[in-house]
């Protein structure tokens, strides 16, 4: 067993993935699912109060009259979809949580929207269609390895019209340099976040060069050994605008955040709309 911790501990490799479940966890995905439902958590989905900011900014900046068809990438349960189906756009939305993906479709049929979800890693999409908008909100893109970086610009030159746009945000160089580097542990005598039973998550933060931090959850209980590798990129307006315009897109404005909020240096976030 102390072998098996000792091994779980080790930092790992730039851009290592995970080997256990996350997204499509039975327990994880509950957890992840109730998170974006949380009108006043951030751990998933912004609040309801930021979302719905978002959404009408967004409606404003690539308008669904000139930009009918839109791909929501990494939809979640909906939550943006709903919004943007309700302000006039045709929408798809690609995930490949099932839980979120099944509560967005029932959630859709509930209300009447037609909007079309699919499960699917997005990484590999190929959806037989090509749309005049795609947005990837809540800070994904910088959840990817480099590699996978360029597969997704290529995802998404591959499913937008010519002049079609391309929104999408990212942390910025204010988060990293406030992320802390340290180690901690939490007891679960009843369950929690990772595992319905009793567990025990040593919790790692560690910086790596390029801005890079990978936050490492090793969960211990009396039957496995697990770990989880949460990994984050962070740009400045330089950066994001080069990876963009490398992988073949232009770059039309940038602002603070997906609500349309002035780009600051020190900002938090930093949000980008393409064109293709
Ligand atoms: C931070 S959440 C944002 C959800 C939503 N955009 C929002 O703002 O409410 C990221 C979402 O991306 C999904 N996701 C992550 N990697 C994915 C992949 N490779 N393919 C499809 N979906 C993915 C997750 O399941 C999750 O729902």
């Amino acid at each position: 067993m102390l072998n098996r911790i000792t091994k779980l501990l080790e930092k790992p490799l730039l851009y290592t993935k995970s080997e256990a479940a996350f997204w499509n966890d039975e327990h994880i995905s509950a957890q992840m699912l109730s998170a974006h439902l949380d009108p006043e958590f951030e751990g998933a989905s912004r609040k309801k109060s930021f979302i719905e900011k978002s959404a009408l900014w967004i409606g404003e900046a690539v308008p669904p009259s000139s930009y009918p068809s839109l791909l929501d990438i990494g939809c979640g349960p909906g939550i943006y979809a709903e919004k943007f189906a309700k302000m006039g756009y045709q929408v798809t939305g690609i995930d490949f949580s099932k839980r979120s993906i099944e509560y967005a479709k029932n959630s859709a049929t509930e209300q009447g929207l037609d909007i079309t979800y699919h499960y699917q890693d997005y990484l590999t999409m190929n959806l037989n269609q090509i749309f005049d908008f795609a947005a990837m909100i809540y800070c994904d893109y910088g959840a990817l390895s480099w590699a996978d970086r360029q597969a997704i610009m290529q995802k998404v030159l591959d499913h937008l019209k010519p002049g079609g746009k391309f929104l999408l945000d990212v942390f910025g160089m204010a988060e990293y340099n406030s992320f802390e580097e340290k180690k901690t542990w939490e007891v679960c005598h009843n369950g929690g976040f990772w595992r319905v039973g009793k567990y025990v998550a040593l919790n790692e933060c560690y910086k790596y060069s390029d801005h890079v931090t990978l936050e490492q959850i090793s969960i211990i209980s009396d039957w496995e050994t697990a770990a989880y590798y949460l990994w984050n990129t962070y740009f400045t307006k330089e950066t994001i605008m080069k990876e963009a315009t490398d992988a073949g897109f232009k770059v039309c404005s940038v602002f603070g955040d997906v609500a349309g909020s002035p780009y600051q240096d020190d900002g938090p976030t930093i949000a980008i709309l393409l064109e293709k």
